[in-house]
């Protein structure tokens, strides 16, 4: 991003909202330049909405049953992020899968973080996937979103190691710990104007 001007977000959710809660905080200590100009949730007891309103963010419920398909949900969900002046889409728990409406309106300006090192375990129990496979590492991945599930060009990723006794919820929250960093440092990156997207690959500029 050039110039002086904040950053402005539009966040999706559709759960707690730990991320939300990162991003917004790094943006308040200063370390983010940008502003949280949104946030959306499909659900109305998300509880990254109470997250949002108690910053003064505005907190919007966009639910699914009002629209007749994905597409004509995500043309409403643009229109929303369009008055709000977004410039980069955040899912942040986000528990659907973007549609090409979505995607073509914000070129590799969306940006999603999955509990797993991709492309391993895509898709829903990423955490139970990696539990399931007995693999020894797991993670999360911060990648830019395309119309595929969890397919779309890596911007960072951080290792987690597996432990013998871990069950689902166990490794979900060790995982989520180092989320929050990964999360809001690839934002901080794209933010700075420090990413650049070479077909797949994502190269961080100095
Ligand atoms: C995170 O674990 C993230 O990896 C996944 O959804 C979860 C969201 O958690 N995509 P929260 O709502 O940010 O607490």
């Amino acid at each position: 991003m050039a110039g002086n001007a904040l950053c402005r977000l539009g966040v999706l959710v559709s759960g707690s909202g730990t991320n939300l809660q990162a991003i917004i905080d790094r943006i308040i200590a200063g370390e983010i330049r940008a502003e949280v100009a949104c946030a959306i949730s499909n659900r109305a007891d998300a509880y990254a909405l109470t997250r949002a309103a108690r910053h003064g963010i505005p907190a919007i419920v966009h639910e699914q049953t009002a629209f007749p398909d994905r597409r004509s949900y995500d043309e409403a969900t643009v229109e929303i992020f369009r008055c709000y002046s977004v410039e980069l889409v955040i899912l942040a728990g986000f528990m659907r899968i973007l549609t090409d409406v979505m995607v073509d309106a914000f070129p590799n300006a969306i940006m999603n973080i999955h509990p797993a090192l991709l492309p391993a375990f895509p898709g829903l129990h990423a955490q139970q996937q990696a539990l399931d496979y007995g693999v020894l590492f797991s993670g999360c991945t911060v990648h830019f979103v395309d119309c595929g599930t969890d397919t779309g060009p890596i911007i960072l990723q951080s290792v987690v190691p597996v432990e013998q006794d871990d069950t689902e919820e166990s490794l979900t929250s060790r995982i989520q710990q180092v989320e929050h960093q990964t999360f809001t440092e690839a934002i901080k990156l794209f933010v700075e104007g420090k990413i650049q997207i070479e077909g797949r690959k994502v190269r961080r500029l100095p």
